[in-house]
């Protein structure tokens, strides 16, 4: 029998495909154009226009920033083309138009169009400070991991539950200075690492599918897409803990403004990402996860995923999108 609430409407898991394939093809046009603000951009304002269509009331709860700060798609916004209907569904919405601005820019790999959807208050409302995550796929004992422990710990433990030895274990991590120390500690434990140079939405999601081979995903991240990457693990499994990372006053005093109290507080997959919650991404360059956007003569085509929590069903959607030739998409 499938399972699901009624406030998150079958229908929207292929609508949502519609919304990320739409900011992935419209962010497509700058890859490798050098230009992380216009693809920003673009994917952005393609990301709301197809929001605004959909059939429900929803409300951005992780955005493009805040509303000083960010024109379009800001944390706040209503968004759905019933925003003004009492009796339409409330859904909270979790969004990052372009994940992997630099990426795109530089036609790296693994930029991603993301959107997550829950019941109104089931997305935990993260300021965009960093995240210290931490993250293995399914199939583990649950406790495997704990970010309360130490990195040598934590591989230990999953190198046990794994049945191999700590230097068989793969870690992806950002490749950023403040890793340094916990990029040395994995090599003192002969760790593969997998540095990446940005997308850690897709990092983590690369902890749920063996044929990455990527074990676990440790270390800080932007917190907002913590909780995107959160969405889509409580669909396919795994186990996902994060702590929000306060470095000065003004952070803290972000912390405070959004009802954060205790700074310390390691978040369950369940906190982060709670009910029934929808995840979708459509690929914008090739990735771990997903083909990019392919302009073919008279095509271009997508390959996007979507998932939701309360059936753990998984679609992968190919689309091919018709293109006059020599027109505009
Ligand atoms: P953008 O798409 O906003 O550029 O984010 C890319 C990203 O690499 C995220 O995947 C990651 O969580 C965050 O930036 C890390 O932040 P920083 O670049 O400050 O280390």
């Amino acid at each position: 029998m499938m399972k699901g609430s009624h406030v998150l409407d079958r229908l929207l898991v292929l609508e949502m495909v519609r919304v990320t394939e739409a900011a992935a093809v419209a962010a497509s046009n700058l890859v490798g154009r050098g230009d992380e603000r216009a693809a920003d951009h673009a994917a952005v304002e393609a990301m709301r226009n197809a929001l605004n269509e959909l059939d429900l009331d929803g409300t951005i709860v992780i955005g493009e920033g805040e509303r000083d700060e960010a024109p379009m798609l800001y944390i706040g916004e209503k968004v759905g083309a019933r925003r003004d209907d009492p009796n339409a569904p409330r859904i909270d919405i979790a969004l990052d138009p372009l994940e992997g601005t630099t990426i795109t820019a530089k036609a790296g790999a693994n930029a991603l169009a993301v959107l997550a959807i829950a019941e109104e208050g089931g997305l935990l409302n993260a300021p965009d400070v960093y995240m210290e995550k931490l993250a293995i796929g399914p199939g583990y004992p649950e406790g495997t991991i704990d970010l309360s422990r130490s990195a040598s710990e934590n591989i230990r433990s999953i190198a046990k539950a794994k049945g191999v030895d700590p230097s068989e274990i793969i870690v992806c991590v950002l490749d950023r200075p403040r890793h340094a120390a916990l990029i040395a500690e994995l090599r003192g434990l002969g760790c593969g690492i997998n540095l990446i140079p940005d997308g850690d939405v897709a990092g983590v999601i690369a902890v749920t599918d063996p044929d990455t081979t990527i074990d676990v995903y440790m270390g800080q991240g932007g917190a907002p897409e913590g909780v995107l990457a959160a969405a889509a693990l409580r669909c396919v499994g795994g186990q996902f803990q994060g702590r929000l990372v306060f470095r000065n006053d003004d952070e803290r005093a972000r912390a405070a403004k959004w009802g954060v109290t205790d700074l310390n507080r390691i978040y369950s997959l369940e906190e982060l990402a709670q009910g029934d919650v929808i995840f979708a991404a459509t690929g914008v360059t090739d990735g771990t996860l997903l083909e990019g956007v392919k302009r073919r003569k008279n095509a271009i085509t997508t390959e996007s995923v979507v998932m939701r929590a309360s059936t753990g069903t998984v679609r992968w959607v190919r689309g091919e999108h018709r293109r006059e030739p020599g027109g505009q998409d």
